[in-house]
């Protein structure tokens, strides 16, 4: 009998990845996904742990859940309650202790043992006093064997998928949890991923976004021989050989990781989006230091020149932290300055707050909230400007777009341009997953809308 599994998925891209893998490990044990809780039986929370207050989120989101799996039990049925994720990672035991309705908790290296844990769990609970009476599973290893090589393949695609090809971070940045969550850097060979893609390819995938939380660090076992490692540039000019594949994105890259051949690839490759999300954090030097970023403002300009070089209609994106401990006026002026000189297509911008256990949550000259609030609102500003300045640059020019959303309103189609734009036009909903071209007639901050020109 088919069992209904509810998966929430907070967070970056990568957790979206997991989440889907989670699916397919558990399909062949009969789970099939649901919109809701309430007819679960099993439910999971893939968590994150970079924003603030996160395990709040997850502690209320779990309390929903008791009330749901209550409910169940005294309709005679039950749920069983999993948290996945990077909050898992860092929280495990807690969670098992506070919260005697979850049966399993499990980090980001192990969910490839999920069937295992099921099988194991007795989760048993007692609603009456709240209480837990089974066993509760904590599961936060790193473990030695590769949770890639243990994942099922997709039975599933959509025009546009996601393919993890590298996993954790070295790098140390001293804001961020992502090493201790995430694990020490890891990236899987270039034949099992260039296999990934091609069975992606295969059920429909037109468009693949690499991702890794240093994607750009890449370096796998080469195709010929155990001694050799690949790139991502390098592993990007053989993907794009793959027939039927027709777009290439990554994401999340490293300013110092841009070698000489990956920029060479946003020249070369024509599959190549012209878009990069390359984080920069702050413009100030100091503060770049004091984040451990490993490089200096001119040097992030020196490889943005670089890559515009190689491809002069790059669209620019970034990550920005204001109010890191220390940052004086001087250092904000900076980043809103270097944020002139680049100009962004698209950009994230954060408040810092402190991740405990990461060096910086440690350092003195903490900046208080009100400071911070009125830097982020400040550097908003500029950034919602040039959003809809670029977005301004495409009105009146044809977009080729991959149509990967039926629209909210009744005819209307959405998908996104090279520049990853959200685009947004009326057209036949057959074109959907289909590439169209479109040409932009109006652009806002978030998007912009057009018409349809030919269809192929
Ligand atoms: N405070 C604020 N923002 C953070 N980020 C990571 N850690 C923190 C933190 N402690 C932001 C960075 C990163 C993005 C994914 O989240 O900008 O690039
Ligand atoms: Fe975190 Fe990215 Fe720095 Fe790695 S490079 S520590 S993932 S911010």
């Amino acid at each position: 009998m088919s069992k209904k599994l509810y998966i929430k998925t907070y967070g970056c891209q990568m957790n979206v990845y997991d989440s889907q893998r989670m699916v397919d490990l558990l399909s062949p044990l009969g789970y099939e996904v649901t919109e809701t809780p309430n007819d679960a039986d099993m439910a999971i929370l893939n968590t994150c742990h970079i924003r603030e207050k996160a395990e709040q989120k997850v502690f209320s989101d779990l309390g929903r859940l008791r009330a749901v799996k209550d409910e169940r039990i005294q309709n005679g049925a039950d749920m069983m309650i999993a948290v996945g994720g990077c909050v898992a990672q860092a929280e495990g035991a807690e969670i098992i202790k506070q919260a005697p309705y979850v049966s399993m908790v499990f980090g980001p290296q192990a969910y490839h043992k999920l069937p295992e844990m099921i099988a194991k769990t007795t989760r048993e609970y007692d609603v009456k006093s709240g209480k837990r009476t089974g066993i509760g599973i904590v599961n936060t290893d790193f473990p030695t064997e590769s949770k890639f090589d243990l994942l099922p393949q997709p039975t599933t695609s959509t025009v546009s998928s996601f393919l993890s090809v590298q996993e954790g971070c070295d790098n140390f940045c001293t804001f961020c949890v992502v090493p201790y969550t995430r694990g020490a850097e890891y990236s899987r060979p270039v034949v099992d991923i260039l296999k990934d893609a091609r069975h992606l390819v295969s059920l429909g995938t037109r468009e693949i976004t690499l991702l890794g939380q240093n994607v750009n660090a890449y370096h796998g076992v080469s195709p010929t021989s155990n001694d050799v490692e690949w790139g991502l540039g390098r592993f990007i000019y053989e993907l794009a050989e793959i027939d039927g594949l027709e777009r290439i994105r990554y994401t999340t890259s490293h300013p110092m990781d841009m070698d000489d051949l990956l920029i060479k690839a946003h020249g070369d490759v024509g599959k190549l989006m012209p878009f990069l999300h390359l984080p920069v954090q702050s413009g100030s030097n100091a503060i770049l230091q004091s984040m451990n970023r490993r490089h200096t403002s001119d040097q992030y300009i020196k490889v943005v020149e670089r890559l515009r070089i190689a491809r002069p209609d790059l669209a620019m994106s970034s990550d920005f932290i204001v109010g890191f401990p220390g940052e004086t006026v001087a250092d904000h002026k900076a980043t809103l300055g270097l944020v002139r000189e680049i100009g962004y297509a698209q950009a994230y911008s954060f408040k810092y707050s402190i991740r405990p256990g990461t060096p910086a949550g440690a350092m003195d000259l903490q900046v208080t909230e009100e400071v911070k609030s009125e830097r982020l609102a400040e550097l908003q500003t500029l950034l919602n400007e040039q959003q809809l300045q670029f977005n301004q640059t495409k009105i009146g020019l044809v977009q080729r777009v991959l149509v990967d959303r039926i629209g909210k309103r009744e005819g209307q189609l959405s998908g996104k341009t090279p520049f990853m734009q959200s685009i947004y036009f009326d057209g036949n909903q057959r074109l959907s997953g289909e590439m169209v071209d479109v040409m932009v007639e109006k652009a806002f901050a978030n998007s912009v809308t057009g018409s349809v020109v030919t269809v192929d």
